[in-house]
């Protein structure tokens, strides 16, 4: 580092105009840093919830207008999760192994309308639970290998399916490695896996919980015996770490902003790609506070993108996906 100090250096003068100090700025945003969550819902689900403003579910049948507005937006990527009726879920999680389920009939789909746009999905059982856990659930604890065994068999109907990257959200321990051995043997070596390694038990994923129908199953009970505890940044490095070594192709921090010390440690550690989960809650609070007039949202939403990256993620999951494309686009031209 040359140091250099006042009067020579002046740190203000590279601020003086825009186009200096786009030519000096170190972190960018672009549409193709971004997934947008998908939810897919059936006919009898209703098509929104309140405390996820401006998400929908959509119909299998309404894909084509979101990719269209994915298109417009110039996102290039999806993360697709299951809205299952109420009346269907169960506590082995029978509709994750139906062929025709939501996300899988959305997949196939998805392939055929837009062959270039990515497909991700999430894996866990709590979309499809009457309890809303990830795992199977047996008198008070989460059964880990007994739901390590059932997910793979759940990757392998995705990546049938035509899944590109396999989304692990689920925190059960090995399961990055058995995933990886039932896609190879099944010759789906191709298909990827971003394992969701560091994602806390947070309490920011309550809207998500909403827009998935599981906050009424899980009836306030935590799910702290197997996500993160927000008080650890050493343990994050052990999951990643644990992840790379069963094959993880990419790693995923979750929740994002309060989490920012973890994406930055994981990236300077690793240097593996590094996806950051910008949650619903984080969404929420934004869209109230810019609804409330307090906030100004573009400028709000872009400095928020722009700290992942600045911490180290390469990638962005995002609820505003698609706002943050125009605004982008419309920055650029
Ligand atoms: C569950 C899952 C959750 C999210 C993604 N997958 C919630 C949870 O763990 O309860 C949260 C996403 C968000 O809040 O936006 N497997």
């Amino acid at each position: 580092m040359v140091s250099a100090s006042f009067p020579n250096t002046r740190l203000r003068r590279n601020r003086r105009y825009d186009w200096l100090r786009d030519l000096v700025a170190e972190t960018s945003v672009s549409p193709k840093d971004l997934v947008w969550p998908l939810f897919i819902r059936d006919k009898g689900t209703s098509a929104t919830v309140p405390s996820l403003p401006g998400v929908r579910r959509y119909l299998v049948e309404e894909l084509q207008d979101a990719v269209s507005l994915a298109q417009e937006a110039g996102v290039t990527a999806l993360m697709l999760f299951p809205v299952v009726e109420q009346h269907l879920k169960d506590a082995k999680a029978s509709q994750s192994l139906n062929p025709e389920g939501l996300v899988l009939n959305a997949t196939r789909a998805l392939a055929h309308l837009a062959p270039n746009m990515g497909i991700m999905v999430d894996l866990a059982l709590d979309p499809f639970t009457d309890h809303g856990h990830d795992g199977f659930y047996h008198e008070g604890d989460v059964l880990n290998d007994a739901t390590v065994e059932h997910l793979c068999q759940v990757a392998l109907l995705q990546a049938e399916a035509g899944a590109h990257m396999i989304a692990p959200s689920d925190m059960m321990d090995g399961r990055i490695g058995a995933i990886r051995k039932t896609l190879d043997g099944a010759g789906y070596n191709h298909v990827g896996i971003l394992a969701y390694a560091a994602k806390y038990a947070s309490s920011l994923y309550g809207p998500f919980r909403d827009i998935v129908d599981s906050s009424g199953c899980l009836k306030g009970g935590s799910k702290a015996t197997y996500q993160m505890d927000p008080r650890n940044g050493n343990e994050a490095m052990r999951e990643v770490a644990q992840d790379i070594a069963q094959g993880a192709d990419a790693v995923m921090v979750k929740p994002g902003s309060l989490y920012l010390d973890i994406v930055y440690r994981v990236k300077s550690t690793f240097q593996i790609p590094t996806f950051a989960y910008h949650v619903s809650g984080e969404y929420a609070m934004l869209k109230a506070a810019a609804a409330a007039g307090y906030l100004d949202e573009p400028a709000v939403l872009l400095e928020t993108l722009t700290a992942f990256k600045r911490a180290g993620a390469d990638a962005i999951i995002t609820y505003s996906a698609l706002e943050a494309g125009h605004f982008l686009q419309e920055a650029l031209s």
